[in-house]
């Protein structure tokens, strides 16, 4: 067992080495994931094409649309496509896909091609089946925009990685204390021992992208998650908001609304740069980009 301790052990300083090593792309890797990226957007617009406004269709009908973009423009789909119509959207990692959406929903896609390179985009866009938001959806969706808009603004080579977080949980923590659903103050909520918001925020506000979704994960903590941000390093900001269908500590209304926004951020010199920015993600834009979608018809790759 001592040879054996050995290796697996020498097996995990090579995983770390190497995670380590991919942190910072260069301008190839850098192409190859705008590549892919490019890819899903247009995999986005052809679920835009054949997602109807006014009867439902399966959320497998979404993740098949997607999938044949993600077949013929690149490798395969990076990860599960996640295609949650209503309270599915509150499901963090909902593959299922065996729901149908319905006009008045919101439908969160949380979708991304891989390249033939095999680098991945990773994308989520939260789009009201209808075509317009409710002011309900329409003020959780804002307070999810603001939260992203709030990471994206703080990415720069030097900051942390935790800062970029606190400034996205900031946020949400604050409009949740506007829902009134935060049970303390946003300054005990924040407290790293309380973090009263998590029951509704559920995960991080991102991680680093490249040929794996969840890329560098072996790289220590101190290099990663506790560490700061360079130049060249490629990650995701995807705040989101959830609540559950039977959660008694939000009114009625809320209950069964999720919503995520996810793009693909390259750390520059001075800031950040998002790789994603051909899908719209302000309310007004995704519906307006929605209705054009919707106008030009459907289309099949090629
Ligand atoms: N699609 C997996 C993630 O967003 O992390
Ligand atoms: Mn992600
Ligand atoms: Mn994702």
């Amino acid at each position: 067992t001592a040879v054996r301790t050995a290796g697996a052990d020498r097996d995990r300083q090579l995983a770390q080495v190497l995670a380590e090593g991919k942190l910072v792309k260069d301008e190839w890797e850098v192409a190859q994931l705008q590549a892919a990226i490019d890819a899903s957007v247009l995999g986005f617009e052809d679920v835009a094409r054949a997602l109807p406004a006014d009867r439902p269709v399966s959320e497998r009908l979404i993740e098949g649309v997607f999938g044949l973009r993600a077949r013929h423009d690149g490798n395969d789909v990076g990860y599960g496509s996640i295609v949650g119509s209503g309270q599915h959207a509150a499901v963090l990692h909902w593959t299922r896909n065996d729901g149908s959406t319905r006009p008045g929903d919101l439908l969160l896609m949380d979708m991304g091609v891989e390249g033939q390179h095999l680098y991945t985009a990773d994308i989520t866009r939260t789009v009201p089946v209808s075509g317009r938001f409710t002011p309900l959806q329409r003020q959780v969706y804002d307070l999810v925009y603001r939260s992203q808009q709030a990471g994206i603004d703080t990415v720069r080579p030097g900051v942390r990685f935790d800062d970029v977080h606190q400034a996205c949980m900031r946020v949400l923590a604050e409009g949740l204390a506007d829902l009134g659903v935060l049970p303390v103050s946003v300054d005990e909520a924040m407290d790293p021992e309380v973090i009263a918001y998590r029951r509704w925020t559920l995960h991080g506000f991102g991680h680093m992208l490249g040929i794996d979704v969840h890329d560098c994960a072996s790289a220590r903590k101190e290099m990663y998650r506790e560490g700061t941000l360079g130049e060249g390093y490629v990650l995701t900001v995807e705040p989101g908001l959830y609540f559950q269908p039977d959660d008694e500590l939000v009114p009625a209304e809320l209950r069964g609304i999720g919503v995520r926004i996810e793009d693909d951020i390259l750390v520059t010199r001075v800031g950040a740069q998002v790789l994603s920015a051909g899908l719209p993600r302000a309310a007004a834009d995704v519906e307006t980009w929605l209705s054009t979608q919707r106008a030009a018809g459907p289309r099949l790759p090629g």
